[in-house]
């Protein structure tokens, strides 16, 4: 392998080097309210309404969607057609938990603390989800200079206040706790000299709240709280996943139908209270965007849940990472952490120009970069044209070595490739990163759906229609714990009836009456990269 870079792209170089000692003694200023509020009409992609359809059955009939989830919401049943015996259930326990992210992870040990039989059934291994993939760090206001509170104002100021303010509270008031927890388990921070956190910046906080692992604090979160799992012998099924739930004739959840995606074998799971932590739908490549997401990542808590009659929030707005791969095309699409640009790179169009603060809030930074190329102004590539995140800067900030300490993964991710970001900047442009909206749900976790918890990214409301870096971590380690307390409480007081797929049957009917016949299994379960003929 050679250095990739074209000559036109070392040209555009020579122009970011040329404007650098500039740019490093003047921060480009921060943008106006009016002035994003602006940029985001213009430019982010949940203002593109081609790319969105009007739901016509269920719940949230009426509203809008992506394309892609709406024809999955609507889509077929995968036991359509099937005889299922659900008097004779395979598994039989207190709490079955859909999804072995960090949210699953979370809900299964607080949920066994509490006593519960606890089951963990998880599409591919036990830690493939996004809480894996997760780099630059959680959010927690545990410094001197910091409280919840504060930590509650920028959540609120970067949903632009359309986040359920309960949920906000209860994100930030627990998140020094979820810090504890989490160290307490065996996650490995970053420290100083003195044993105290380091911390830095976000787009959009006001306080250095962003503890981190290097740039793998979600495969270190991971790491432990999956060993925890196991440590505590809590029995986790691989490559199975929940196809459908199930309610008794109540209406309560009461277990799930599974699928072994090895043996195809049908198996059904009955339980007192069922989480739902199947993370996001980056997969689903909304707008044909590429995604930082796991291979998993298919929205399919949120079609179970809709079938099984719970309402989504904010189903209609999505984060697109500002600073996603665009070059070389072997990473297309992969996260570039936040924290390069929280250690100080900047964001430089072909001009050598840092057009706009490098910390704007996630949609407004993603926006900007959209504009940029789409002015003209953006590098080309031989893959996409994308924007500078000049990299070079942050050892010239703090000292050389400090990119090979603070984002030792980003350096290893392009060294393959023969780049090397010490020297030379790199291009990026947005992915597709984040499922803001979700599966409405109240304080304790629990959706429409009487038993029916959610944790994490499937869940929606608690970043309101834009999510703050370091929020998502937090949400997973909050609210996964939060479901399991609640469903490990919950159980003791539940006596199911009878088993029942009738919902199932029902929604099928609405979608006919609707005029809806679709050929589309759904849930997805995995994405179909085979070429199209
Ligand atoms: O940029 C990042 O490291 C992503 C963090 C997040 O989505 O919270």
């Amino acid at each position: 392998m050679s250095f990739p870079y074209t000559d036109e792209m070392m040209e555009s170089v020579a122009k970011v080097e040329a404007t650098r000692a500039e740019r490093m003694k003047v921060e480009p200023r921060r943008l106006t309210a009016e002035e994003k509020d602006a940029l985001l009409e213009q430019y982010h992609p949940d203002y593109n309404l081609e790319s969105f359809e009007q739901i016509l059955v269920g719940p949230n009939k009426g509203q809008k969607a992506p394309k892609e989830l709406v024809a999955l919401l609507q889509g077929k049943s995968r036991v359509q057609g099937m005889h299922l015996d659900l008097t004779h259930p395979d598994y039989d326990v207190d709490v079955l938990i859909i999804g072995g992210g960090g949210a699953g992870a979370s809900a299964a040990i607080e949920a066994h603390e509490l006593g519960a039989n606890v089951l963990v059934v998880t599409k591919l291994r036990m830690g493939d989800a996004n809480t894996m993939m997760a780099e630059g760090g959680i959010q927690a206001a545990d410094k001197a200079n910091d409280s919840p509170a504060q930590h509650y104002l920028d959540v609120m100021g970067g949903g632009h206040f359309t986040n359920v303010p309960e949920l906000v509270e209860k994100l930030t008031k627990d998140g020094p706790k979820s810090i504890a927890w989490l160290e307490k388990l065996g996650v490995l921070f970053d420290k100083d000299e003195n044993g105290n956190m380091i911390t830095t910046h976000g787009g959009g906080t006001s306080r250095k709240r962003m503890h981190a692992a290097r740039d793998y604090s979600g495969a270190e979160i991971m790491r432990v709280v999956r060993d925890e799992v196991y440590n505590r012998g809590i029995p986790v099924i691989e490559f199975t996943v929940a196809i459908e739930l199930i309610k008794d004739t109540e209406g309560k959840a009461a277990g799930a139908v599974l699928q072994n995606l090895e043996t195809g074998e049908i198996m059904i799971a009955r339980a007192k209270c069922v989480v739902i932590t199947t993370g996001g739908a980056g997969r689903l490549h909304y707008q044909g965007f590429p995604t930082s997401n796991h291979y998993g990542a298919t929205a399919d808590g949120l079609v179970l849940a809709y079938r099984a009659g719970a309402r989504l929030l904010y189903q209609d707005t999505l984060q697109y990472h500002p600073t996603g791969v665009a070059f070389p095309s072997q990473i297309y699409g992969a996260l570039v952490t936040e924290k390069v640009r929280s250690v100080g790179a900047q964001l430089v169009n072909r001009e050598g120009v840092a057009y706009m603060h490098p910390l704007e809030t996630r949609d407004v930074a993603a926006s900007g970069v959209i504009r940029e190329v789409s002015r003209g102004l953006g590098v080309h590539t031989p893959l996409r044209d994308g924007i500078w995140l000049d990299t070079p800067m942050i050892d010239m900030i703090h000292g050389k070595g400090t990119i090979e300490a603070r984002i030792p993964g980003m350096l290893r991710m392009y060294g393959r490739y023969d780049i090397d970001l010490r020297k030379v900047p790199i291009v990026i442009y947005p992915t597709l990163h984040y499922q803001n909206g979700g599966i409405r749900i109240s304080v304790d976790g629990m959706s429409d759906i009487p038993n029916l918890f959610v944790g994490g990214e499937a869940s929606g409301g608690v970043h309101g229609r834009n999510r703050l870096m370091g929020n998502s971590l937090l949400d997973v380690i909050v609210f996964g714990r939060n479901a399991g307390q609640s469903a490990g409480k919950k159980f003791r007081e539940v006596t199911l009836t009878d088993l029942t797929l009738d919902h199932v049957d029902k929604f099928a009917k609405e979608c006919e009456e609707a005029g809806i016949h679709s050929d589309v299994l759904s849930p997805k379960l995995l994405p179909d990269y085979r070429r199209q003929k």
